[in-house]
């Protein structure tokens, strides 16, 4: 069964709340929520990290790389800056599905370019919480391919 880590980067955990105006108004936990039961009906296992902090989230690509087949990972603000998020998860060497609530294409301009999608398998974009649900079932989608499956420990 595929095991897939989703990694929520800075401001996540204020969803809901947070410039719902952009952001809707569904909150980080439900957003786990439904992607555990996408997941069950799938076939697959997802845990979630949240961290408003950079360093926190590249420890954890680390630490669950030899029992994950994948990353859905929003990288939040970190998105258009980290080199360091980026260069851990080509370092990981584990598919990872690049995703966001809004459409930054059609924000700021400064949201114009991503760090991480280089080194994504693909990016999903604007459908709100279901950019989730939708990335979570192309990471499964691209795992079922028996090429594109790595060998881990567990
Ligand atoms: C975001 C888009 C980013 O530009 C922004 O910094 C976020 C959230 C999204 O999900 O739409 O924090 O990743």
């Amino acid at each position: 069964m595929p095991s897939i880590l989703v990694l929520h980067g800075p401001n996540l955990d204020a969803l809901g709340a947070r410039e719902p105006d952009v952001y809707g108004r569904v909150t980080l936990a439900e957003i786990d929520r439904r992607l555990r039961e996408l997941a069950g009906s799938l076939g697959c296992e997802v845990e979630s990290v949240q961290s408003n902090h950079e360093g926190v989230l590249i420890d954890a690509l680390y630490a669950a790389r030899p029992r994950v087949d994948g990353f859905l990972i929003n990288p939040a603000g970190l998105t258009h800056t980290s080199v360091a998020l980026r260069d851990a998860i080509a370092a990981v060497g584990r598919p990872a599905v690049e995703v966001h609530l809004s459409n930054p294409a059609k924000r700021e301009a400064f949201r114009h370019h991503s760090m991480v999608s280089g080194v994504a398998i693909g990016v999903v974009q604007g459908f709100g919480a279901d950019s989730y649900c939708l990335g979570l079932r192309a990471l499964v989608s691209y795992l079922g391919e028996p090429t594109h499956r790595v060998q881990t420990t567990s």
